[in-house]
């Protein structure tokens, strides 16, 4: 029930400009993958109209990581609410379509956010999409005003995923490497957890790191000479730890902390970028998008940025890290995947190799 443009010599058109044109579309996003629960409103006229997070940083705190039923619970406290907020923020009554992560992520998690969007797509009789979160990360930055061309290699670096990805189109993916151990975000978080940092680790110790001297400590750049393309952090995360263990014992701790922070956040950047540029050679790729939430580390956008020669994409800070945002961007991308609501799902695992283009 799309209008057509229909070529006119009075407005000038030329005969190529003759095309289809869909109605505008609301597409709300619902993200409750882990610990935050992001709710937003995509119009694929006007952008993005509304957006909300809640996060549960401060109830799993106290527990050093995210405990997965507090999770759920708190996702099924706060979900309601926020699409109430974001639909009268947005001045609508109701979507044309829902996007929802199904997964990866915890699947109690990703259970409630999945109920919620099949069981209002049958109230409201809209259709459903289901999204893979990562592919959301990858979206993130076309959220943006000069968003990236395809194709583009994707450094995708969460809390969960460390991924570099050969973007030929949307849904289009090689994954050309990935962690053999640790992600990044989870070797950030672990070395935080070293150095008595709190919950999440990964902006504590940037923020640590910028008290310190980045060469007090030689650590290892893991894999960077090894042959491939993938990563492993473990290496780093234990020559960390035998340092945290030496300087307790020689009771230099406390004064080489911030000094520890900055030299493991240059070891693991120096890693993702140079792998990234890698990669990059190796696929004649021209651009780079960076996303996920490692990808707010500012060292890491500004190294991407002064060492690539071609053009770096970043998300925005806040659309780095779990958001509605990007899930509703990729579900207004895949609307031609909308089915009707009727399936609720969550999958733990799904490999970002296994997408396919939209409507496919
Ligand atoms: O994408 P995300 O919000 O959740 C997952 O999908 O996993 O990523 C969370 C991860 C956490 O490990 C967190 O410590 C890390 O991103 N992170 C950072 C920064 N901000 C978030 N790591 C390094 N520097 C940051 N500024
Ligand atoms: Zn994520």
């Amino acid at each position: 029930m799309g209008t057509f443009l229909i070529y006119s010599k009075k407005s000038g058109m030329s005969p190529f400009d003759l095309q289809y044109h869909p109605p505008p579309m609301n597409v709300l996003g619902i993200e409750t993958s882990c610990d935050e629960t992001g709710v937003a409103v995509y119009s694929t006229e006007r952008g993005l109209i509304a957006d909300a997070l809640h996060s549960q940083v401060d109830l799993h705190a106290m527990y050093g990581g995210v405990v997965p039923e507090i999770a759920s619970r708190d996702h099924i406290r706060c979900l309601l609410p926020l699409i109430t907020q974001v639909l009268g923020e947005a001045g609508i009554d109701k979507p044309d379509a829902i996007a929802y992560t199904a997964g990866p992520g915890l699947v109690g998690a990703l259970m409630v956010g999945s109920g919620m969007a099949n069981g209002l797509g049958l109230a409201w009789g809209c259709p459903v999409i289901p999204v893979h979160h990562m592919e959301g990360h990858l979206l993130a930055p076309m959220l943006e005003d000069d968003p990236p061309q395809y194709p583009f290699l994707a450094l995708l670096v969460s809390g969960g995923h460390t991924m570099l990805i050969a973007v030929h189109g949307l849904g289009d993916y090689d994954v050309l490497g990935t962690t053999l151990d640790d992600a990044a975000g989870e070797a950030f978080d672990k070395t935080a957890k070293l150095l008595d940092l709190g919950y999440p680790g990964g902006p504590a110790l940037a923020a640590l790191a910028q008290d310190g001297d980045d060469a007090a400590f030689a650590l290892p750049r893991p894999m960077l000479h090894r042959p491939g393309l993938d990563f492993s952090f473990s290496g780093l995360k234990t020559a960390v730890m035998l340092e945290v263990r030496k300087t307790r014992e020689n009771g230099t701790f406390a004064a080489c902390r911030a000094d520890i922070a900055a030299s493991f956040q240059r070891a693991a950047v120096d890693t993702l970028v140079g792998r990234a540029l890698q990669a990059a050679a190796r696929q004649e790729l021209e651009r780079i998008v960076v996303a996920g939430g490692v990808g707010a580390n500012k060292l890491l956008r500004k190294e991407v940025a002064d060492r690539f020669a071609g053009q770096v994409y970043y998300p925005r800070l806040a659309y780095c890290t779990d958001n509605g945002a990007m899930i509703a961007v990729a579900g207004a991308l895949r609307l031609a995947d909308a089915h009707e609501a009727a399936e609720i799902r969550a999958q733990a695992r799904w490999s970002l190799a296994t997408l396919s283009p939209p409507g496919t």
